[in-house]
């Protein structure tokens, strides 16, 4: 069978300030996951010379990969929903400093565009090229964002796009998605950190 690993990178500096975006290291705990992840893929990936690894151009998605002994490949395409203006803040200073951006948000959240930014569907339409890229692969680790995953996600599960931003993705989790003719299989694996 022909699988697909989802990872969002380790817990951020800025994941523990509650900001959005940036280009933050992991935290303590998100380099235990970045250790901890070369034995949970090893379980689950017996065959493990045929496994490529993706991350984004970011650090804390590339430093979540980097004990890992396989091919990678950095793409711009997995860096996270580009939040504009809003990078850098949290939601309170957003909601206080753009109060109509914020409420347009929560009314429309799939197509609310960041000032200067993206929206959801901008990120599906950037990922195309990666998702058609996958089809080829035999197994690929991908190790991304939470954004980004929410729609790889939703794109595999056939979930409608509208609703790619309410997947759940949690941290230090691993996904495997195992594509079938009518269904895609998941099984998720929390790592014990
Ligand atoms: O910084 C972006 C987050 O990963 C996306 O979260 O779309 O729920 O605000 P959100």
């Amino acid at each position: 069978p022909r699988y697909i690993w989802l990872s969002r990178h380790g817990e951020s500096q800025y994941n523990l300030e509650g900001k959005i975006g940036g280009d933050a290291d992991l935290s303590e705990r998100g380099w235990k996951y970045a250790k901890k992840l070369p034995s949970l893929v090893e379980t689950y990936i017996p065959n493990h010379e045929k496994l490529t690894v993706w991350t984004s151009t970011l650090k804390r998605t590339q430093q979540t990969g980097s004990y890992l002994p396989y091919p990678k490949k950095t793409w711009k395409a997995l860096d996270e929903l580009d939040a504009g203006v809003c990078d850098g803040m949290t939601y309170e200073e957003i909601a206080e400093k753009y109060p109509d951006d914020f409420k347009a948000r929560d009314e429309d959240k799939f197509e609310y565009r960041y000032r200067g930014g993206e929206s959801y569907r901008d990120v599906i339409l950037r990922l195309e090229p990666i998702i058609m890229e996958m089809e080829n692969q035999e197994n690929v680790l991908i190790i991304t964002h939470q954004a980004v995953l929410r729609c790889i996600y939703a794109y595999f599960m056939n979930v409608p796009q509208q609703q790619s931003p309410w997947m759940s993705i949690p941290l230090h989790t691993l996904i495997r998605l195992e594509p079938r003719a009518y269904e895609t299989l998941v099984t998720r694996i929390k790592a014990d950190i």
